[in-house]
């Protein structure tokens, strides 16, 4: 007798892990172009693995633009230089048998990225991000989550699935996993926009999300989008010593202080005009099952944000102010002089990246033209602005009454003995957005990181006991909608 998938799974939970590391020694930093070199081996190393388990028309994706000619509503022609990306890999296999009923067995489109998040602060680091190293249950290195660790989970449920099927899955499965989520996704949009057709699926998994707390089955039903900008502001032609020229110079640092400063007030309010009018009120019935998820503020103020209090608008809960409420945030001010000691300079220009996350029904588009109208008119005197829009992705709410969603929170309440609860994140998956708009399908966002697994920030860690159940969860669920 042939093992089950989920005895199998068992049986090489630690080549699995093994596995997992070698991955993870990767650095795939996709906003790094020192590591485009790194990021292309991460996704040939998932290829190779989505080869060896018997997936099928397994390719490496070349993304990115050539340079253009483009010509603007006002007639001018410019160049536009071309745009490098990272590769998406693809795989798939579609033989899955006819239901008892004769009808069509559903498809599958697994999602994940093998991207990452750079590693700095590197000293704050109690392992070196690259050097995936256990302890307490727990793998610690950068994408150990978020998402390498969660992607493989993908792959290791396919693998056990196949093994137990002798060659074959339960399900036609579509894999399709980028290397550009951490910087905006801009080439898988442009595959699914030009090739959705080679992506046609029922429905998508993705594993990039978290579960509320531990032991807590949860499903993700909304995300909030972003714009992410930069401000350049130019004043003087060059440096200037700042002794000669303070008080008769512009300067732009302190221009973005005085730009910022308008942008929100201290009660969290984004003063942008016309911002907030297409915020969506989440309905009565998510804001009651909110009311009643296991959520202490003060815990939360301790444990995952550790400053002395929280911030931002006072009428609304913490889970709306970080689910369905926009934000903006400042992420750093590049330029000037920045190292040791000190250097007596007016700096000629000054940067601040500055981003927002939008919530239904606010779109980018219509989101960075209110906010960069704004910003140009509160320019201070003697500076020039340049504001860019460096990427952008849609808020999602996605539907939870459908036999995918079913499927998902039988097989979970099979794994954890516990009804799963549904929740939103604060966080973007842009291409999510794509999978609801673009291919037209339900997407069940089933992830198992934890509120503490520190994303994107120093020692980044998956919890092991939860890669396990992830695996076992997307194998019965597979098997579910299989039939
Ligand atoms: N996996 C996260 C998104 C996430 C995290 C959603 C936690 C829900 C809960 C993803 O990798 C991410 O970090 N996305 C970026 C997107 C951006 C760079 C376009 C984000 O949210 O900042
Ligand atoms: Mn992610
Ligand atoms: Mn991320």
């Amino acid at each position: 007798m042939t093992m089950t998938a989920v005895a199998f799974a068992r049986e090489n939970e630690r080549r699995f892990v093994e596995e997992l590391k070698a991955l993870l020694r990767i650095p795939s930093v996709s906003t790094d172009p020192a590591h485009v070199g790194d990021v292309r081996r991460a996704a040939e190393f998932v290829a190779a693995e989505l080869k060896r388990i018997g997936l099928e028309n397994v390719r490496v994706i070349e993304t990115g633009t050539a340079e253009e000619m483009i010509t603007d509503s006002a007639g001018q022609s410019r160049l536009v230089p071309p745009r490098i990306g990272h590769p998406l890999v693809y795989a798939d296999w579609l033989h899955a048998e006819r239901s008892a009923d004769g009808s069509r067995p559903p498809t599958v489109l697994c999602y994940g990225h093998y991207d990452v998040q750079p590693a700095e602060p590197l000293d704050e680091w109690k392992s070196p991000p690259f050097e995936p190293s256990e302890r307490d249950g727990n793998i610690y290195a950068r994408g150990a989550v978020d998402d390498k660790g969660q992607m493989w989970m993908h792959v290791k449920a396919l693998e056990s699935l196949m093994s137990a099927g002798g060659g074959k899955l339960p399900v036609n499965v579509r894999v399709i996993v980028e290397g550009e989520e951490e910087v905006g996704g801009e080439g898988i949009a442009a595959f699914v926009r030009e090739h959705g057709g080679e992506l046609k699926a029922d429905v998508a998994l993705v594993s990039d999300t978290e579960m509320f707390a531990p032991d807590l089955p949860t499903l993700c039903v909304g995300l909030r989008g972003m714009i992410y900008t930069e401000i350049e502001a130019r004043g003087a032609r060059t440096d200037l010593h700042s002794g000669m020229y303070g008080g008769a110079a512009p300067n732009p640092f302190v221009a973005l202080a005085q730009i910022i400063a308008k942008l929100k007030d201290e009660e969290g309010k984004i003063l942008i005009p016309g911002f907030y009018d297409n915020v969506a009120k989440p309905t009565a019935d998510e804001l009651k099952a909110w009311k009643a998820l296991p959520f202490d503020e003060e815990h939360y103020r301790e444990t995952e944000v550790g400053s002395v209090e929280l911030t931002g608008e006072r009428e609304f809960s913490v889970l709306q102010r970080t689910w369905s409420r926009p934000t903006l945030d400042v992420h750093g001010m590049p330029g000037g002089f920045t190292g040791a000691g000190a250097k007596t300079v007016i700096p000629a220009k000054a940067t601040a990246k500055i981003s927002m996350r939008l919530v239904p029904d606010m779109t980018p588009a219509e989101s960075f033209a209110k906010y960069k109208a704004y910003v140009e008119s509160i320019a201070p005197k003697g500076i020039v602005l340049d504001v860019r829009l460096i990427h952008a992705g849609d808020p999602i709410v996605v539907s939870t009454d459908n036999e995918f969603v079913r499927a998902a929170t039988s097989a979970m309440r099979d794994v954890f003995g516990k009804e799963t609860v549904f929740v939103r994140g604060g966080g973007s998956i842009p291409i999510v957005g794509d999978f609801v708009r673009e291919l037209k399908i339900p997407t069940v966002l089933m992830g198992f990181g934890l509120p503490d697994d520190n994303l994107h920030a120093p020692n980044e860690k998956f919890h092991l006991a939860n890669f396990h159940r992830g695996i076992e969860s997307i194998i019965r669920f597979l098997q579910n909608v299989g039939g």
